[in-house]
């Protein structure tokens, strides 16, 4: 049986075009998943692998919604910090 029609509270879009999955866009999506996973926030964000996003000599990109916060060369620390301050802190403010 397919879910129902959800829309999510924010949503991370990580490219998992060629050049993106050499440089760890793959990885990214993961540590995301989990990290939502292990928050419990499977209900409110939701993680989105992309195709190219035509911005290959940035890669790994992303973006987080609805914070429109992009980011290029991206590494795991700067993924978590990205992941506190655009999805986990921006209700606070
Ligand atoms: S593969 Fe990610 S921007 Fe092209």
């Amino acid at each position: 049986m397919s879910k129902g029609f959800e829309i999510p509270d924010k949503v991370i879009y990580v490219c998992t075009g060629s050049k993106c999955k050499k440089k760890g866009g793959k990885e990214l999506a993961k540590l995301f998943r989990s990290m939502i996973k292990d928050m419990g926030l499977k209900n409110t964000v939701e993680v989105i692998k992309t195709d190219c996003t035509d911005r290959c000599d940035f890669a790994p990109v992303m973006s987080m919604q609805p914070a429109n916060a992009w980011l290029h060369h991206v590494n795991e620390q700067q993924a978590r910090q990205a992941f506190q301050e655009h999805i986990l802190d921006s209700d606070k403010k």
